[in-house]
């Protein structure tokens, strides 16, 4: 009876695994071309859903009339750049044109956002549409599906079947031998600047796992200043004037302790209790560069709430913080439009933040942070070797979770410092600092977890070429 059972196990093991390979799910190789949505129909055939894509057939690969026009006529994505980043000349006057500016903003902000689905469609456990993928709002959405269960490799049909080891990866690939400059001249204030303002959306919930989030605003609400939740929010509120708890150190404001406001924060133990200062993120403690952020936007909510209450000294503390609350979220993206995006873009046309550009165009105006968003904005390769305050330098061990670093030198010096010293290059591979390797382990391994689909999967959705080849896709010049 015994070998009996020892036989029909493996052998229902080896013809369920046979049925299963032949049988693997159509939609896996991603038969549906220019956004086409690939459904299955039994369990070897699958249909392409290409409803409004501009495209027909079996794999949405022919044109519509209008969709041939666009194609042949349409500057490529490459071409645009080029266009955006040369001729700095007819770009100055371009610039100073208002209706020519206007218009050129009113397209960028179009073609972009209609690139986006919205509302938004998958996440990580649902590859089709859903309403609770919709509706659950502890998940990031997903640009792209993740590659099904059921496929043959985790790319779907393609690349290897087990995947190298991805401390392998960032050795190879990653790590940094030699720091490299940005090539833009992009500074450690603006480093700062994009690990303040982007972990306002990305704070994913690593008790859940890599596929959520505990930013349920899914956008520019500055909750990493006032706190992610209403009781967090009123521990950090000094409920007068509409103002935010502070103290003073040496006639400076800087953010109050955690003791003074019971809102948490992570420091590890032998931080001094006078030295952990309490801010809507409870993670921002990890660098004196977010407490930098931090401290300034703390500064500058109780600066706007001065002159608010000198124009409206019949508002109570509600209201003076409510609109202050707005007002620098208003700021904020002013900042990240006209500054920061600015200097990322390269572009010599000058971005403008204007809400009225959009009034009379059709625009969404919710949002849904996604993945694959939080993924490409591991920028740790701008981070340096070591840090420059004022002719000190830091190390990443004495720099980590040292608010002392912030205190001692003054934001004035910091934020000097910080405009004089050059970040890393983000693109192109090898220049992740040794001490955050763990990071990008951690990155790809999320990745891989959540079923990532190729690169060119990506370029194809968002209208990029396809790479042909590796070398395509590193350069020549790329050795290992
Ligand atoms: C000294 C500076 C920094 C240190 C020590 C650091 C460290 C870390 C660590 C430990 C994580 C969590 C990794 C994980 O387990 O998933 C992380 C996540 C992340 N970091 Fe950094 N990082 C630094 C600077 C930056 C900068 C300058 C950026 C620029 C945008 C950045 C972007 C991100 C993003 C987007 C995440 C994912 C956040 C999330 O999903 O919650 N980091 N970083
Ligand atoms: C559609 O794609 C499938 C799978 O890649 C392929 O076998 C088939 O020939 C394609 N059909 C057309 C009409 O190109
Ligand atoms: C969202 O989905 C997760 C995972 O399925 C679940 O644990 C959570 O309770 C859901 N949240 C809501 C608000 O339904
Ligand atoms: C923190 O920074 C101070 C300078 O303000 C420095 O003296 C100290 O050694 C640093 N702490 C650690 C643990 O490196």
């Amino acid at each position: 009876m015994k070998n009996h059972w020892d036989m029909i196990v493996p052998c229902t093991l080896i013809i369920g695994l046979l049925a299963f390979s032949q049988a693997a799910n159509p939609c896996c190789s991603n038969p549906c071309q220019n956004r086409g949505v690939c459904m299955t129909t039994g369990f070897d055939r699958y249909e392409c859903d290409c409803t409004r894509t501009g495209f027909y057939g079996e794999n949405c690969t022919t044109p519509e009339f209008l969709s041939w026009l666009k194609l042949t006529l349409k500057p490529t994505p490459n071409t645009v750049h080029y266009i955006l980043t040369h001729f700095k000349g007819v770009w100055n006057i371009i610039n100073s044109i208002p209706f020519f500016r206007d218009s050129i903003m009113r397209y960028v902000l179009t073609s972009r956002s209609h690139l986006i689905d919205s509302p938004p469609t998958y996440n990580s456990q649902y590859g089709y549409k859903n309403w609770e993928a919709y509706s659950n709002l502890s998940f990031y959405t997903r640009a792209l599906p993740p590659v099904a269960l059921d496929c043959p490799t985790p790319m779907g049909v393609k690349g290897k079947k087990e995947l190298p080891d991805s401390a392998v990866v960032v050795e190879k690939f990653l790590l940094r031998k030699k720091f490299i400059p940005d090539p833009q001249g992009t500074n450690m204030m603006f480093t700062f600047f994009a690990q303040h303002f982007t972990h306002q959306f990305f704070k994913t919930d690593h008790h859940k796992g890599p596929a959520f989030t505990k930013a349920l605003g899914h956008g520019v609400d500055l909750n990493h200043v006032y706190g992610e939740t209403l009781d967090r929010q009123l521990k950090l509120r000094l409920r007068t004037d509409g103002k935010l708890k502070y103290q003073m150190i040496d006639g400076e404001m800087y953010p109050p302790t955690v003791k003074d406001t019971q809102a948490e924060m992570m420091y590890p133990p032998h931080v001094p209790e006078h030295l952990q200062f309490s801010v809507g993120n409870e993670v921002f403690g990890l660098v004196p560069g977010l407490m930098m952020y931090a401290t300034i936007w703390l500064r500058e909510h109780n600066r706007v709430c001065d002159i608010l209450k000198q124009v409206h000294p019949e508002w109570n503390d509600e209201q003076l913080f409510q609109t202050t609350r707005l007002i620098l979220i208003g700021e904020t993206i002013k900042i990240v439009v006209e500054d920061y995006v600015q200097q990322l873009s390269g572009y010599y046309f000058k971005l403008k933040f204007d809400p009225e550009l959009l009034f009379n165009q059709q625009f969404q105006y919710q949002n849904r942070i996604a993945a694959e968003f939080n993924t490409l904005y591991h920028w740790h390769p701008l981070l340096p070797d070591s840090f420059q305050i004022h002719d000190q330098e830091y190390t990443f061990q004495q720099f980590l979770y040292n608010n002392s670093i912030m205190v001692e030198h003054g934001l004035s010096h910091m934020v000097k410092s910080f405009s004089k010293q050059i970040a890393g290059r983000v693109a192109g591979g090898k220049n992740v600092p040794f001490a955050v390797q763990k990071v990008a382990k951690a990155s790809i391994d999320q990745s891989r977890q959540m079923r990532y689909q190729s690169l060119n999967e990506y370029r194809k959705r968002f209208l990029l070429k396809p790479f042909k080849s590796f070398e395509e896709l590193t350069g020549k010049s790329y050795s290992f």
